[in-house]
């Protein structure tokens, strides 16, 4: 059957079923598409009635809910790019897709928070976790495929209970197959905070700092059915550090994927301070990162222009 082209040309935002209309700076971003002459359909990725042949390209947003889900979720990129073009790629998304491309970066030479990681073939009994954690200071447990802090826990090294608590969490994510992290809480999140940089078409366009968010071992019943943990942010100015480490992952992710002859539409490198207050990466976000567009003036404006150059 063939699509009538003025109907491929059609733009949609991708969201969850949780937020169907997305949410609230996406909608200024859908608004300044829609000042420069650019209608968009806001469609929820997993429903089945949606002709995806419909749309010559769909930006992925607010699809938070797949990382319960990560294949059907990387399956429907890939159905996406039979007939269209999908922003970020899916070839980015299914890297991204899990905190394992950290070890990619980490072997470029780029520094990351330095992890333990934890895999659920080895059948690892209590004493083979416990042996893995730090033996001081707390620490921090979580699956390598999360978002929003889902499934994340602090633990003090020291407390004996919660050390047990530690135990119980990465067994019950090592018994359902999920590969684990272990990383010493860097302690300097919770003054300096996380900083959230934002880069569009390769370029730095702003910045957001994040307050700390975890405060204590993992509830299953506190973020059970939560889309993502509550964020304090704010508008910041990044450090000169921070802006050079940006701009080297943001440099090397083009050497990561070259067959794409250019920078992606969307980069936001979040960076937490080490002990020593050099910045160091927690995570790089290149399939649904909130932009925060909220926090700085005129970046979904800047946004807009960027995506309406691709279409
Ligand atoms: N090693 C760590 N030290 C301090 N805080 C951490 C650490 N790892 C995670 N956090 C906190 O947990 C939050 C979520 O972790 P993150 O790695 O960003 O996963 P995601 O956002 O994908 O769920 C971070 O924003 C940060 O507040
Ligand atoms: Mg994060």
């Amino acid at each position: 059957m063939s699509t009538p082209s003025t109907s491929t040309a059609r733009l949609a935002l991708a969201t969850c079923s949780e937020l169907p209309e997305l949410d609230g700076p996406d909608q200024e971003l859908r608004a300044a598409l829609a000042e420069r002459g650019v209608p968009t359909d806001v469609v929820v990725w997993d429903d089945p009635t949606i002709d995806w042949a419909t749309y010559g390209h769909v930006l992925i947003r607010s699809t938070w809910d797949y990382t319960s889900r990560p294949q059907q979720f990387a399956d429907w990129t890939q159905r996406v790019e039979r007939t269209g073009v999908l922003l970020n790629p899916a070839q980015v998304v299914g890297w991204n897709l899990d905190k394992t491309y950290l070890r990619d970066l980490e072997q470029r030479g780029l520094p990351i928070v330095p992890t333990i990681w934890l895999d659920p073939e080895r059948h690892l009994d209590a004493r083979g976790i416990h042996t893995r954690f730090p033996a001081f200071g707390d620490f921090v447990i979580k699956p390598t495929v999360s978002a929003g802090s889902r499934d994340t826990g602090r633990y003090d090294a020291s407390v004996t209970q919660e050390r047990a608590l530690a135990i119980t969490h990465t067994k019950n994510l090592l018994g359902v197959g999920r590969h684990v992290m272990v990383q010493r809480y860097l302690s300097q999140v919770d003054t300096v905070g996380e900083t959230a940089l934002v880069y569009v078409d390769g370029q730095f366009s702003h910045a957001v700092r994040k307050g700390a968010l975890l405060e204590g071992p993992y509830r299953a019943d506190e973020t059970k059915g939560v889309l993502y943990r509550e964020e304090k942010m704010a508008f910041r100015e990044a450090s000169v550090a921070e802006r050079e480490l940006a701009d080297r992952v943001v440099a090397e992710l083009a050497d990561v994927f070259p067959e794409l002859g250019g920078p992606l539409l969307y980069t936001r490198v979040d960076l937490i301070p080490n002990d020593d207050g050099n910045p160091v990466i927690l995570e790089v976000e290149l399939i649904e990162p909130s932009l925060f567009f909220e926090h700085a003036a005129g970046s979904a404006e800047r946004f807009a222009e960027a995506l309406i150059a691709r279409l």
